[in-house]
């Protein structure tokens, strides 16, 4: 028999018992031993809730307990997450968790030390929710040199970027909409700044390249200043725009990033709608391959953590190599990376300005919106970009393009 200590009975957690519940045959048949849950740690009580039998609020209760096997951490944050995750290691049990913010930060450090005591620390449901990613980068795709990872990550973001491409609102109403269905947190900055899909890419990237890739030094931007014109200029384009956090490797170095981004229909992405996220992957010799589901709720991201408890169980006594070494990773210079940029600008009969400053541009018009003018730049530098930008008055928006 294997015995687990959840930490915190929250969506998460509590959608991990019910999957160990409802799944317990097929789970048990799969890693081969009886997975019995038998704490739950939580401040909260849960009075008239089965959970209430086998809750505790003092961690040292699981910390001293021999028999817990596996310690699930479905927290959230790095405090008091990362102090019960190294201390439970250092005690010889293996830890799953799907806590991004932790992952991020401590991830390469709390390997070494499950490395140390020949335990695991397993994190498949810290990216991408309840979709395959980690596991996949560790195992299936270690035959390629990857040269470019790329995502939706973020649920709640594609949630209301679809809305506002197929309903032309505003990004505010949407937010609004969306914090009345639950999709959006009441503070929705992590998500609508790009802060949780910078964390990811940031795994993802670490697993890529084997090294700490650290989230601050990922160039950023969120969704707030995209507006129902952009959506009908990319409609006018048969675009979409949606964020991703990407990571590319040119001349031998990857340059990570988060930001909206203007797609075309036939980029692999494309019809990654509404709650879902997609990662897409390229590989030297495998080419492209994409992952798509279910990026967060309940249930698919238990499914995904509880699938690590599997793994945790069948290797009780080994370590799964995961190569993520503690050394920084220095990422390529944002002000060095090449892009494509969708401009739009007040109509001041300045054409040739445009043109001065940006040479050959494609202009974009779209039937709905006047007074202004929308073109598209060739590949040139961020850096430069950002020089260039400056110098042009009355700029209403920025969207990078890959059409
Ligand atoms: N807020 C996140 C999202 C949750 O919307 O994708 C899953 O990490």
């Amino acid at each position: 028999m294997a015995n687990i200590a959840v930490l915190g009975y929250g969506t998460v957690g509590s959608g991990v018992v019910e999957v160990i519940n409802t799944n317990h045959d097929i789970v048990n048949k799969k890693a081969g031993e009886d997975i019995q849950v038998k704490y739950v740690l939580d401040l909260r009580e849960f009075e008239g809730d089965p959970v209430q039998k086998i809750l505790v609020h003092d961690f040292d209760i699981i910390l001293q307990d021999p028999d817990v096997d596996v310690v699930v951490e479905v927290m959230g944050g790095v405090e008091p997450a990362y102090t019960f995750v190294k201390k439970s290691l250092q005690a010889g049990k293996s830890v799953c968790t799907s806590n991004k913010e932790l992952v991020a930060k401590h991830g390469a450090e709390l390997l070494a030390i499950a490395k140390e005591h020949n335990r695991n620390f397993l994190f498949e449901a810290s990216v991408g929710g309840g979709i395959p990613i980690i596991r996949p980068l560790n195992t299936s795709l270690t035959a390629d040199e990857i040269t470019e990872i790329t995502g939706i990550l973020n649920g709640t973001t594609n949630y209301i970027l679809t809305e506002m491409a197929e309903k032309g609102a505003a990004f505010e109403d949407v937010l609004k909409d969306a914090q009345d269905k639950g999709y959006a947190e009441r503070n929705p900055e992590a998500d609508v700044e790009g802060y949780d899909a910078c964390r990811k890419i940031a795994i993802l990237t670490s697993l890529v390249v084997g090294e700490q890739v650290d989230y601050e030094d990922i160039h950023t931007e969120g969704i707030t200043k995209i507006t129902e014109k952009d959506f009908q200029y990319a409609k006018a384009l048969g675009a979409s725009i949606k964020i991703f956090g990407t990571s590319k490797k040119i001349d031998g170095t990857f340059y990570p990033l988060v930001a909206p981004v203007m797609i075309g229909g036939n980029h692999p992405l494309f019809g990654v709608n509404g709650v879902f996220n997609g990662i897409f992957v390229h590989g030297n010799v495998l080419d492209d391959v994409m992952f798509y589901g279910r990026g967060a709720g309940k249930l698919p991201t238990a499914s995904a953590v509880v699938s690590d408890v599997v793994d945790a169980v069948k290797n009780k006594d080994s370590n799964i190599k995961t190569i993520w070494e503690q050394k920084k990773y220095t990422v390529g210079r944002f002000e060095e990376l090449p892009n494509r940029f969708f401009v739009r600008v007040k109509d001041n009969g300045n054409q040739d300005a445009i043109e001065k400053t940006f040479g050959e541009v494609r202009y974009v018009k779209a039937p709905e919106v006047q007074g202004e003018i929308a073109f598209i730049t060739d590949t040139i530098k961020e850096g430069e970009f950002a020089k260039r930008i400056a110098a042009l008055p009355d700029v209403y928006s920025v969207i990078r393009v890959d059409l």
